[in-house]
């Protein structure tokens, strides 16, 4: 791709998260400039709000850049550069179900993790692969970003069924993380950080960190992880901090205590502690609750008043700093940057000793050609345990998506390490498949 400038199509205009990366889009212009931005989203009016804002917003801060929004693929794909895809399959009246369900059989409801993030997986593949062929369709040398939850699988299913096509899948809890590191250390910036990383999304462990001069840090930061977790580490995303995230980040020095040579990703608590996370709940109010009350709210709320007034001007509008990784993704495909980056790909050998055929987050570089894999050599027993066992769940998953197999998500359901019994999966999974009629493919 030559340089130029670039249109980027956001699927999911009606986001919460859609505000901040159209700012943080045109506070990059210089790096990455921008031609067109279509927003794209299958609720036309959930997408309008936010979009109108953004309307307001472009025109009196970016007026050079053609700014639409539609919920018409061919008008969305057409002639585009960039797919950024954030979509919510079921929004979050489904991700409430998909947090209390479980709860009511005494397993965690998490929206990516055990049942929740199986039920959210079973809506999502649908969703994602209708958006990667539409923009196959229309715009075939695109490529797509995709940051759709939960992306473990809909990353296998992407390999899967869409093996061959143009698209990158990308966690960013990884990036806040490893900004909080670099703090830890007294770095400005992640980006002076060089990682070793194994691990498939939300399941994965840190096992190398230098700096810029090639120091070891692991000691340094290993010691601030059995004081505190990532509980004081400061970084520059307004994204996890709710109380709920701050409980996250505290327990990750209990997950740290399970494996001190690995520093893991905070979402292992809920499969390394989920009697404890159970505990923690409530099970009439939810994470889902909490963002509705709150970002949702917030977003929703500020959109509607720059349409009322008709300006943005002192809107409170912030681009989202942290989501600039999506900037560097970008510009490593289309100005071949090599940059590095944790991507979710087939394991191929990268793992040695972990199923080739899976999808696991690690390093990788990235470049006009796609990314190249950077080796990470054998994993150690513990992690190639837990891997094993949860790669096969999101296998599994997939399987049954393909086939409209019940027995498959059983199966993946009872091999969950969130939950206890195969009685207990087979009753979450009743409860879920009633609840989900409209999103799933039937399952006989
Ligand atoms: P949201 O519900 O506010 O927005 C999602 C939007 O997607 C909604 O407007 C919805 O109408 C739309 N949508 C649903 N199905 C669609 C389809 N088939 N085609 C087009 N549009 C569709 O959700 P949110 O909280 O803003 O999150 C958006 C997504 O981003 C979620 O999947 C979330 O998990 C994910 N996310 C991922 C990361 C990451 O690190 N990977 C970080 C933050 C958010
Ligand atoms: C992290 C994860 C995302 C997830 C988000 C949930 O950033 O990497 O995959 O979507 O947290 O945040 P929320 O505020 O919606 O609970
Ligand atoms: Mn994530």
């Amino acid at each position: 791709m030559p340089k130029q400038n670039y249109a980027i199509t956001v699927a999911g205009g009606g986001s919460t998260f859609t505000p901040g990366i159209a700012l943080m889009l045109l506070e990059e212009m210089d790096r990455f400039p921008i031609r067109k931005i279509t927003f794209y989203d299958n609720d036309a009016d959930r997408q309008e709000i936010v979009a109108k804002a953004c309307e307001i917003y472009f025109k009196e801060n970016a007026p050079e850049v053609e700014f639409g929004y539609t919920t018409d693929p061919a008008v969305a794909f057409t002639d585009i550069d960039f797919v950024l895809a954030h979509i919510r399959v079921g929004k979050y009246a489904m991700r409430e179900l998909d947090e209390k369900i479980p709860l009511k059989y005494g397993v965690l409801g998490q929206e990516t993790c055990g049942p929740g993030g199986i039920a959210y997986g079973m809506r999502s593949i649908g969703g994602v692969l209708e958006i990667l062929d539409y923009m196959e369709t229309y715009s075939p040398d695109a490529w797509m970003l995709n940051y759709s939850n939960p992306a473990a699988i809909v990353a296998e299913a992407t390999r899967r069924l869409r093996p061959d096509s143009k698209i990158l899948n990308i966690c960013d809890m990884p990036i806040d993380l490893e900004e909080k590191m670099a703090h830890m250390v007294g770095l400005k910036s992640r980006k002076e950080m060089q990682v070793g990383y194994y691990g498939l999304n939300h399941f994965g462990w840190w096992h190398k960190i230098y700096d810029s001069q090639g120091n070891d840090l692991m000691p340094e930061i290993k010691e601030h992880m059995a004081k505190n977790g990532f509980a004081d580490a400061i970084s520059d995303t307004n994204q996890h901090v709710d109380e709920s995230w701050k409980h996250t980040f505290q327990k990750a020095r209990d997950v740290y205590a399970v494996d001190p040579e690995t520093i893991p990703n905070t979402y292992l608590k809920y499969y390394l502690f989920p009697d404890y996370v159970v505990r923690e709940s409530n099970p009439e109010y939810t994470r889902a609750n909490e963002v509705m009350e709150g970002r949702e709210k917030m977003v929703f709320g500020a959109c509607k008043e720059v349409i009322e007034k008709g300006t943005a001007a002192d809107c409170g509008f912030e681009a989202d700093a942290h989501a600039t990784y999506i900037v560097d993704l970008a510009r490593a495909i289309a100005e071949n940057t090599m940059e590095r980056f944790l991507l979710i790909v087939p394991n191929e050998g990268a793992l040695e000793n972990f199923d080739s055929t899976a999808m696991v987050e690690i390093p990788c570089i990235v470049g006009s050609r796609g990314y190249e894999k950077i080796c990470q050599g054998a994993i150690p027993q513990f992690q190639k345990g837990l891997m094993e066992q949860q790669v096969s769940v999101e296998k599994l998953t997939v399987e049954a998506w393909i086939e409209g197999s019940y027995q498959k998500l059983w199966q993946a359901l009872t091999l969950s390490r969130t939950i206890p019994s195969a009685s207990i999966a087979k009753n979450i999974l009743d409860d879920l498949i009633q609840a989900n009629k409209d999103y799933w493919p039937v399952l006989s």
